[in-house]
């Protein structure tokens, strides 16, 4: 078994860590938020993910897992490590920050003192990679080599995803190190998945490549939405139709509220930024209509919001159904439903919220809206209410009791996953983005 670490105590960073520890591999975490590791080394997983906490528990009982804030321990604990930090979008740019990418990089490198492997995993522009490897190469010698192993995981499924990935991807510029990857991630690979070995630039694109072409789909269909609501077809059926063709196949192709969350949305973004930089600029200038589509989800929410309350959204209750980017995660990067909550409240109208993990969360920060803590609450004398998240606890609501607890039985399905037949049947209004409503 290897001796790993893991650099970043994020989302990506923990789940690895865990995922490699679950595996058998010695794993040592370090993080520069003190409070984080603290909360770790207690079990606890500061944030939602499914099955998550479980498996923590459980390397930490067989001590395959440990968690630092010290450098020294991590260059004397372990020969490959795994670079997991954030590249959040950089403050007024569309370009990645990659801040955390060269401290982290950097502080590795003045601690490591003989032969190791770095392996990056964060997603970055492309170029980044070879500058990393030529720092290495600078400050550590020949001994130290760099592989690019993009991170494909979904949040809500990043356990599985991180277990049995659709395919392995590590950029090289050394073919002998494959071997040592091939060690680390030998059990998954026994399950027949892919494993491809590139050049750095590739790996990093491969990357940025399927979050495009995801974010691409999404709005594709959330355009024909709209045409759809033009022309009374139903952009459900349309998905269905198209998605038969195992070349275009049905996932992703749920039209709604679009796309949010710390990947998406920035990763096009410093996509077109990184192609602009390298002279691209108008190739990859259908990026900003996916980008512009994905925004207009929002303002067709609130329009939808508007039509049914006659225009005027003041002092209107209009209670919002999830406030997470997705189900299962209570990530609220930037969250459709908290972004169409905010505009409601900045229009006037008295917005309450609820979510089955995020609340939480919002309940530590100041916001425009009334956070609650079950579905009655936030039902309480709607004016309308709009669903944003498709938890599954939202499409088991029974229709008939809320319908007792509103003001107007409106609802807008800002996911297109409501049954129609059911709300109708207990009185309700219902309207969707791109299907026909009641
Ligand atoms: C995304 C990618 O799916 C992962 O492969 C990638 O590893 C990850 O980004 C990353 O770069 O780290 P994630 O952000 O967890 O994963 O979420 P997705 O499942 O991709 O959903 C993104 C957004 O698209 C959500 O807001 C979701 O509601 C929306 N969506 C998804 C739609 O509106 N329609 C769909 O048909 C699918």
């Amino acid at each position: 078994m290897a001796r790993l670490s893991v650099i970043g105590a994020g989302y990506l960073g923990v789940t690895h860590a865990v995922c490699m520890a679950h595996l058998g591999h010695d794993v040592i975490v370090i993080d520069t938020d003190a409070n984080r590791i603290e909360t770790l080394k207690n079990g606890v997983v500061p944030f939602h993910e499914p099955e998550l906490s479980e498996l923590l528990a459980k390397t930490l009982a067989s001590e395959k897992i440990t968690f630092t804030t010290s450098w020294n321990d991590v260059a004397a604990s372990a020969d490959i490590h795994f670079l997991c930090v954030g590249t959040p979008q950089k403050a007024g740019s569309h370009a990645a920050d990659l801040s955390q990418v060269d401290n982290a990089t950097t502080s590795l490198a003045q601690h490591l003192s003989g032969p190791a492997l770095v392996v990056g995993k964060s997603t970055v522009p492309v170029g980044t990679a070879a500058r990393l490897a030529y720092e290495l190469k600078t400050t550590c010698g020949e001994d130290v080599h760099l592989v690019w192993n993009p991170e494909f995981l979904r949040e809500g499924f990043a356990v599985q995803d991180t277990l049995h990935p659709d395919r392995i991807v590590l950029g090289v510029s050394h073919q002998s190190d494959v071997a040592a990857l091939e060690a680390v991630y030998a059990a998954t690979l026994s399950d027949g998945t892919p494993l491809l070995v590139t050049d750095y630039a590739t790996a990093e694109l491969v990357k940025v490549a399927a979050n495009a072409f995801l974010a691409t789909k999404i709005s594709f269909i959330n355009a024909f939405a709209d045409l759809a609501d033009a022309t009374g077809a139903d952009v459900t059926q349309l998905a269905d139709a198209i998605g038969h063709d195992t070349r275009i196949g049905r996932r992703f192709l749920n039209a709604g509220v679009g796309f949010g969350g710390g990947c998406l949305p920035k990763d096009i973004r410093a996509l077109q930024a990184r192609a602009t930089e390298l002279g691209l600029a108008e190739k990859f200038a259908f990026l900003t209509a996916v980008d512009d589509i994905n925004k207009s989800r929002k303002h067709t929410v609130v329009e939808r919001v508007l039509e049914s309350l006659d225009g005027d959204l003041n002092h209107k209750v209009i209670s919002v159904l999830g406030a997470a980017f997705k189900p299962d995660s209570d990530d609220i990067r930037d969250s459709p439903a908290l972004h169409v909550a905010e505009m409601l409240a900045e229009g006037g109208a008295k917005v309450r919220i609820h979510d089955p993990e995020a609340s939480k969360i919002l309940k530590t920060r100041e916001t425009a809206f009334a956070v609650c803590d079950t579905i009655d609450e936030v039902l309480a004398n709607a004016d309308v209410v709009v669903h944003l998240t498709e938890w599954a606890v939202y499409r088991e609501i029974d229709p008939a009791h809320a319908a007792s607890l509103v003001n107007n039985p409106i609802m807008i399905d800002g996911r297109n996953v409501l049954d129609k037949t059911r709300w109708t049947n207990a009185g309700w209004t219902i309207s969707y983005l791109g299907k026909p409503g009641s």
